[in-house]
C-alpha cells in the first residue's frame, strides 16, 4: 500500500507508539546531546531551534528542557506526517509549560524546497534519521542549511552502529538471527531509496555533504546507547518493536524458518515470547554531524 505524505512508503502514522517507546529509553542520551548542541549557542537570547522529521517528539522535549534551563527560546516541530506531528507538539508544549519556552508546529516536506520560507531562520536545525528517507539528499541539506540564520548550526542525526538486542543463539530458529534481520532491513533499504521518484545517490559521507551546503567547521561525535540486559519491560518492549519492525520491512528477504521464528518471538502468548527473556538488551551507537553556517 502506498503511504501518502512522504516519499518513502512507509506507514508513519502506525510508527507512532514505537517511536514513543523508544523516545522514552533514549530520554538520558537525547538530554546530553540536547546539553550539548543548545550549549553551541551560547551567545544567543531566545535562540530558535527546528527539528526537521520530529517524529515522536522526544528529542524537542530534550531541547525545550535544555532552552528552559539557558532562558528560553523556541523549538519547531516539523514532519511531514500529522499523525505524528499533532502529538509530538502536545508531548512538547507539556515539557515545556510554565518556562519561558514556546513551542510550535509546522507541517512540510522536508524534500520540499520552500523550507526557508514554511519555518522561521533557525540558531540550530536539527534532523535525526529523516533526510536518508529524502529522495535527494544533498538538495534537502541544502535546503536545511537555507533554513539557518548566518553564525547557525545544523545538525544531522545519521548513521552511527546498527542497534544489536538479541543473544547470538535463542534457542529456537537458527542462530545469529539479529545479524539476518539487520541484513534484511539494509537489503529493504536499498530498495527503498532505489523506488523513491526522483531519487539521486548521494556518494559521499555526511560531513562531506554538510561541507558542499557550504556550511564550515564541520565535525561529528558518536555516543553509545546502552540498555545492558537484564533489561526492565521497556526495554524488552523496544526489542519487540524492533523485531517487528526489521521483520517487517525485510520479510521478503529473510527464511520460512526465521520467519516462523519471529512470529513466535513476538507473540506475547508464546513461551519464546522475546519480552518476557531476561537476556535481551539494546546496545547501538548514534552519530551526529554538525556544520555552521558562516557569518
Ligand atoms: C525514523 S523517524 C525519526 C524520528 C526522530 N527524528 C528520531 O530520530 O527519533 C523519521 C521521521 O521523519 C518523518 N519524515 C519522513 N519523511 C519525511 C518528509 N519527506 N518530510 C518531513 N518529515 C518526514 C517521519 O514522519 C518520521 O517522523
Amino acid at each position: 500500500m502506498a503511504h501518502k505524505h512522504t516519499h518513502d512508503n512507509v506507514d508513519w502514522p502506525a510508527r507512532l507508539s514505537s517511536l514513543r517507546r523508544a523516545d522514552e529509553l533514549d530520554a538520558p542520551f537525547d538530554r546530553d546531546v540536547a546539553d550539548r548542541l543548545v550549549g553551541l549557542l551560547c551567545a544567543v537570547a531566545k535562540p530558535v531551534i527546528v527539528d526537521i522529521g520530529s517524529g515522536g517528539g522526544g528529542m524537542s522535549t530534550a531541547f525545550a528542557r535544555a532552552l528552559a534551563a539557558h532562558g528560553g527560546g523556541r523549538v519547531v516541530l516539523s514532519d511531514a506526517v500529522d499523525e505524528l506531528l499533532e502529538p509530538a507538539t502536545s508531548l512538547v508544549r507539556h515539557a515545556a509549560a510554565g518556562t519561558s519556552v514556546e513551542v510550535e508546529a509546522v507541517q512540510a516536506d522536508a524534500a520540499g524546497d520552500r523550507l526557508a520560507e514554511l519555518l522561521p531562520p533557525a540558531d540550530l536545525v536539527w534532523a535525526s534519521r529523516v533526510v536518508h528517507h529524502l529522495p535527494d539528499q544533498q538538495a534537502a541539506i541544502d535546503e536545511l542549511a537555507r533554513v539557518l540564520v548566518p553564525g547557525g548550526w545544523l545538525a544531522l542525526s545519521e548513521g552511527g552502529l546498527a542497534t544489536k538486542c538479541l543473544p547470538w543463539d535463542l534457542g529456537i530458529g537458527e542462530p545469529g538471527l539479529g545479524n539476518r534481520l539487520t541484513a534484511a532491513r539494509d537489503d529493504w533499504f536499498v530498495g527503498m531509496r532505489a523506488d523513491m521518484p526522483g531519487v539521486r545517490a548521494l556518494p559521499v559521507g555526511w560531513n562531506t555533504a554538510l561541507e558542499a551546503a557550504g556550511l564550515t567547521g564541520v565535525y561529528s561525535f558518536s555516543y553509545v546507547i546502552d540498555h545492558p540486559a537484564p533489561a526492565p519491560e521497556a526495554v524488552r518492549l523496544s526489542v519487540v518493536d524492533w523485531i517487528a519492525w526489521m521483520s517487517g520491512v525485510g520479510e521478503d528477504r529473510l527464511s520460512a524458518t526465521d520467519r516462523e521464528t519471529i512470529a513466535r518471538l513476538v507473540d506475547p502468548g508464546d513461551e519464546a515470547y522475546v519480552g518476557a527473556r531476561d537476556d535481551v538488551f539494546v546496545l547501538g551507537a548514534s552519530t551526529v554531524y554538525l556544520g555552521q553556517k558562516p557569518a
